[in-house]
């Protein structure tokens, strides 16, 4: 290759990681740093040098990905009927007037209200024509959104086909709430990358690429049902009830209520009982139940009359910053961490506050000693979101300025900010605090699955040296292990039966366990798949790397220099040597069927039912043989018999034998050659 060549194709990378990094501050973050120009500027320059080197175009440039920003980018779709806002209260003496005018609209005739969630999210409306997904559409200005198809087809729990089509209904359309569940928040954003999930959810739905939707694993409520641009039934419950039925995920919380008392009781109930929810709410909405009263009473310029969020005050409160610590994680990063005077926020007591990167910190504007205003938001640790400049004169003479350490606060070897990154790393792979990170990692239950090997227990393995990297595990012995504190003879035979079995856990769990950059659950799973075995994997090149499905130029740079460290090569040797296998034959079929059940009816062709049967259980699935609300899919073959139609009044899956092959294909990611 000639300089030139070379020069660019850095040129390239470079560009690339940029217009990810501005991407993200611009949908993620809502915070961009360059001008819309500007970042055009590195777009068409990206272009320019793609269109000379077309042999360098991957799939996830942002030049395939996207052509502008998406505003721009997306294609646009008017709705049917606006999708409104809500006006919004926070106090019951409002609700009440509410109500009151509710009362005097509806002129004496009766009323009741559904209680719902407010999902803090992003709203969607999904159409079905002629029962297929055929158009997701963000709210937009509420009158035009963008269309997110792709994207929303590729949210698990959004049906693709309509098991049923009401009678003589061409266009179906649902609306609902895209929100992302907290436990994958606080997962992704183990590098506190991300402000909360919310804002999260609002940039991964934008970004054209489903693949991302997949894997952060983002969720939708559904709370809004038209057929043919109205609404079918005579009430809100029995919107929703359709929707359940129809196998849309509708929220199991929302209620019924008689009475205003009864709604208010709701709200209070979840005052308290949102913190232990999987998902941020931000309130309760109110709708009155009744169709026909809804047309009734109409909208505001805005909003509907006939609905009203009751939102709950966010959770905050105001402390002082004592010190900003820092912490170091699995990959190194340096997390810098308020300690605060203790106070209360949302039914606890909190004494630290996450301050992300140094770059949240400059933002803030903060300084050790200031008054802040911490905030919940869908992680358990809260973080600073203000400093209260007009106290500062309180506390002038006790400022300072908080600096990044030069040296990791763990090991004290030098750190590294690489300029396109925004966090700070400790290079040291020897360091403690990387090290207990990478054994829990290890151990985790996407890797190694060894359960027992707790936060604490290896803390102490490490201090007693007992172990000074992965490999290390495999010698611990009975009598070690009961040498440390609070662990029992039989909790170390365990450990030690635990550690040995992760063993053959196969090539997908290890990569996975051993944290190489870029290499999650999934990538860990394609490379696996693809090359077979670590040795193949070791031998490989960048350019073989990323001829790996989802494994980008960047990833394939990373996972090659990882291989060229003598290091991460010894480690693996040591594993090797301590009988761990490195080859791809784990199944992983026990997984992909758990807990559904299947029901057959009629004859297959390829397969009898005893092998159908069997297919379903390898995989973790049950038969069933008769049709129940409980069944998740029917499998019909030749001359069906009377489950169909049970089935189809319960309006469940039903699936032919080529679609129930195509699912065992899909779930078959490869044969275990021990059975
Ligand atoms: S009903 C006309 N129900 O809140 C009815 N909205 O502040 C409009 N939201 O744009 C929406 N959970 O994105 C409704 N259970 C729920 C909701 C909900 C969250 C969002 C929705 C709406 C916003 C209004």
């Amino acid at each position: 290759m000639d300089l030139l060549k070379l020069m660019e194709r850095e040129e390239i990378e470079r560009l690339r990681q940029q217009i990810k990094y501005h991407d993200e501050l611009y949908y993620v973050h809502n915070r961009p740093e360059i001008s819309d120009y500007e970042y055009d500027q590195l777009v068409a320059r990206l272009k320019e040098l793609e269109s000379r080197n077309p042999e360098l175009i991957v799939a996830d440039s942002p030049t395939q990905r996207l052509g502008d920003r998406p505003t721009e980018r997306l294609d646009k779709y008017e709705h049917r009927h606006p999708m409104l806002s809500l006006d919004n209260t926070y106090s019951y003496e409002q609700l009440r007037e509410w109500n009151e005018r509710c009362a005097k609209l509806a002129a004496g005739q009766p009323y009741t209200f559904v209680t719902e969630l407010k999902i803090d999210g992003v709203s969607i409306a999904v159409i079905y024509i002629d029962g297929w997904l055929s158009r997701a559409v963000t709210r937009g200005d509420g009158t035009v959104g963008d269309v997110v198809t792709e994207n929303v087809k590729a949210i698990e729990t959004v049906p693709q086909r309509l098991l049923v089509m009401p009678p003589g209904v061409r266009e179906v359309e649902v609306r609902g709430e895209i929100y992302m569940p907290n436990s994958v928040f606080a997962r992704l954003n183990e590098e506190k990358r991300f402000a909360n999930p919310r804002n999260t959810t609002a940039g991964t739905i934008k970004v054209l690429n489903p693949r991302l939707v997949a894997e952060r694993g983002l969720r939708c409520f559904f709370y809004d049902l038209y057929f043919d641009g109205k609404k079918p039934f005579a009430s809100h419950w029995q919107a929703l009830e359709w929707l359940r039925e129809a196998n849309f995920a509708v929220n199991e919380h929302s209620r019924r209520c008689e009475d205003l008392a009864q709604v208010i009781q709701f709200c209070e109930l979840w005052r308290i009982g949102r913190h232990k929810l999987d998902y941020e709410i931000d309130g309760v909405v109110i709708k009155i139940n009744e169709t026909l009263l809804q047309e009734d009473f109409g909208m505001t310029s805005k909003s509907p009359r006939w609905a009203i969020a009751y939102k709950y005050p966010p959770e905050q409160a105001v402390t002082r910053v004592r010190a900003i610590t820092v912490q170091v994680g699995r990959t190194g990063a340096l997390t810098p961490v308020a300690r605060l005077d203790p106070v209360e926020l949302a039914g606890t007591t909190i004494t630290r506050a996450s301050l992300h990167n140094k770059d949240w910190i400059e933002r803030l504007g903060l300084k050790v000693g200031d008054w802040v205003v911490v905030e919940k938001s869908g992680e358990i640790i809260p973080q600073v979101v203000r400093v209260l400049i007009e106290r500062r004169s309180e506390v002038a003479s006790e400022l300072s300025d908080f600096v990044m350490p030069a040296s990791c606060p763990v090991c004290g070897q030098p750190v590294v900010r690489l300029p396109e990154e925004v966090v700070t790393r400790c290079v040291n792979s020897s360091c403690p605090a990387k090290l207990k990170n990478a054994i829990l990692q290890y151990a985790s239950r996407s890797g190694m699955q060894i359960e027992g090997l707790g936060e604490e227990l290896v803390s102490q393995l490490i201090a007693r040296a007992l172990v000074k990297d992965v490999a290390d595990l495999y010698g611990l012995t009975v009598r070690q292990l009961v040498m440390l504190d609070r662990v029992g003879r039989r909790s170390a035979e365990k450990l030690v039966e635990q550690i040995s079995e992760s063993k053959g856990k196969g090539l997908d769990r290890l990569l996975y366990a051993l944290g190489i950059p870029y290499v999650g659950e999934q990538k860990a799973r394609l490379l696996a798949e693809h090359f077979r075995s670590m040795d193949a994997l070791m031998q490989a090149d960048i350019a073989a790397l990323s001829e790996v499905e989802e494994i980008g130029d960047v990833a394939s740079r990373h996972i090659y220099e990882w291989f060229r460290n003598r290091r991460n090569v010894d480690l693996i040797e040591r594993l090797k040597a301590a009988g761990v296998q490195m080859e791809y034959k784990v199944s992983r079929r026990g997984k992909a069927f758990a807990d559904k059940v299947f029901v057959f009816t009629g004859r297959l062709k390829s397969m009898s039912r005893e092998e159908a049967k069997r297919a379903v259980e390898s995989r973790g699935g049950k038969v069933s043989s008769a049709v129940s609300k409980k069944t998740d899919y029917l499998i019909v073959g030749a001359d069906a018999g009377t489950k169909l139609d049970e089935a189809r009044k319960l309006l469940l899956k039903v699936l032919d034998e080529e679609d129930f092959l195509a699912m065992l294909r899909a779930s078959e990611i490869s044969e275990s050659s021990e059975n």
